[in-house]
């Protein structure tokens, strides 16, 4: 298993590149599903772990893929399977969405219900009452779950939280099905939007993505289409957030501002220079940092994935801050293994006060999950002396050769394999 070996406490300078976002590629690559087509994916960000997964989801689904230097090509060869494995999906929580456009299509579909994980229950429930809205059936049979429907019924949806993956299973699914579906309270995240695209290049009509209420008149037949991923503000948050920790000046080419609003002003109000064009964010930052809460709300609020990261910069704030996680219910496995850096972190509940120190000092540390992994690579970099963290497979699953990136900016990270 890899570790990264950091030596911390060097400003990073320079400008990085951001890849395709894993959480729009996701969706949009699942969505071929939809269609017999060829279809063309860029700006994918192939070596990630998550992405690489998608792939065998697809291929074991029947799908022919060819991956290239950033894109997907996914084609068919006779038809598709409906039952989604258990070894891929529990390794991958998101094949889940592999339902809405299989039941749509074939009016049949088995998925093995995901277990929880390392950040809370996650259930799928919203997800499932989504669909039976729609008109289809649901047994559970030996851990999977059986949706059925002779044709999916256009209907208007109404989510009682505004979850990511259920917004984009029953646009999928909606899509694929004649008639006007309306989901209200649906996920504004900017991936959704993407896939609104994505669907509508396909042949649907998609309006609202990106807002509480997404219209889809769907239709049977789909089109193959081509379409380029948006950048990912995840990974672009997670560098923005690592400079303002260990210093310096850092220009985050391909990262959208207005992806990023509500970490931007908590960037700003920790004393960082910020600023924004239309082709990335820069970043300065040659002070301690100044204390600023966060309360993670789904988009446009600040982003529970970039929660963790965050608190890695605040335990080395001039004072005491407030984090409050309001999306996932048990996200703060990354408060112990900072803590073995020396930050002063309690957890109760839903919530984390952090003491800001003055400085952090390098440890032997273990990557929980992937955004714990981003936290501790944070802490990493702003530490004095030498980090080295285990479990880098999480990180792998969601930052595309991070180390690579990072060490072009003046970062001494080493990976090795052991
Ligand atoms: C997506 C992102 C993930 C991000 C999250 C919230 C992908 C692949 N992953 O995950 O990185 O952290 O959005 O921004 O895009 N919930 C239910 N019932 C359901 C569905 C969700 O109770 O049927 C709960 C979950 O347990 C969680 C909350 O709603 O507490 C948010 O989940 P959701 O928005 O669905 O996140 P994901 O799509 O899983």
């Amino acid at each position: 298993m890899d570790q990264f070996v950091i030596e911390g406490g060097r400003p990073l300078q320079g400008t990085v590149r951001v890849s395709g976002s894993k959480n729009a590629a996701l969706p949009i690559l699942i969505a071929t599903l939809l269609t017999d087509e060829p279809c063309a994916i860029s700006n994918v960000p192939v070596r990630l772990r998550d992405i690489r997964t998608t792939i065998r989801l697809l291929e074991s689904l029947g799908k022919r893929v060819r991956v290239g230097e950033d894109a997907v090509f996914v084609s068919s060869h006779g038809s598709l399977k409906t039952q989604a494995p258990y070894d891929i999906v529990k390794q991958m929580r998101a094949s889940v969405l592999a339902a809405g456009p299989l039941l749509a299509r074939f009016g049949l579909v088995r998925v093995p219900i995901p277990g929880g994980c390392a950040i809370g229950l996650r259930p799928i429930d919203i997800h499932l009452k989504g669909f039976e809205k729609l008109g289809a059936r649901r047994i559970a049979d030996r851990g999977d779950i059986i949706l059925s429907a002779a044709h999916l019924k256009a209907n208007r949806v109404r989510l009682k939280f505004p979850s990511v993956g259920a917004t984009e299973n029953l646009m999928m699914a909606a899509a694929a099905t004649e008639g006007r579906t309306v989901i209200e309270n649906a996920a504004r995240e900017p991936e959704i939007e993407d896939l609104g695209r994505f669907l509508s290049a396909m042949g649907a009509k998609v309006r609202g993505a990106g807002g509480s209420r997404v219209e889809i008149r769907g239709r049977r037949a789909l089109k193959g289409a081509t379409h380029s991923v948006i950048p990912d503000r995840i990974e672009a948050g997670t560098f923005l957030i690592a400079c303002a920790a260990a210093g310096g000046s850092l220009r985050v080419d391909g990262a959208r501002a207005r992806d990023l609003r509500a970490l931007l002003a908590k960037l700003r109000r920790a004393g960082a220079r910020v600023e924004e064009d239309s082709r990335g964010v820069s970043i300065a930052m040659n002070a301690r940092p100044l204390p600023a809460s966060v309360s993670t709300r789904p988009h446009p609020g600040f982003p529970t994935d970039l929660q963790a990261p965050w608190m890695a910069l605040m335990a080395l704030a001039k004072g005491r801050s407030r984090i409050d996680e309001n999306v996932f219910e048990k996200r703060f496995m990354h408060a112990a293994e900072l803590a073995r850096m020396g930050a002063d972190v309690s957890v109760s509940g839903h919530r984390a006060v952090v003491e800001g120190m003055a400085q952090l000092s390098g440890a032997p540390v273990m990557a929980s999950d992937l955004r714990a992994g981003a936290a501790l690579l944070v802490a990493a970099l702003a530490a004095r002396g030498k980090t080295v963290i285990a479990r880098v497979y999480h990180i792998d699953r969601g930052y595309e050769r991070v180390e690579d990136k990072l060490r072009r900016v003046g970062a001494r990270v080493r990976r090795v394999s052991r």
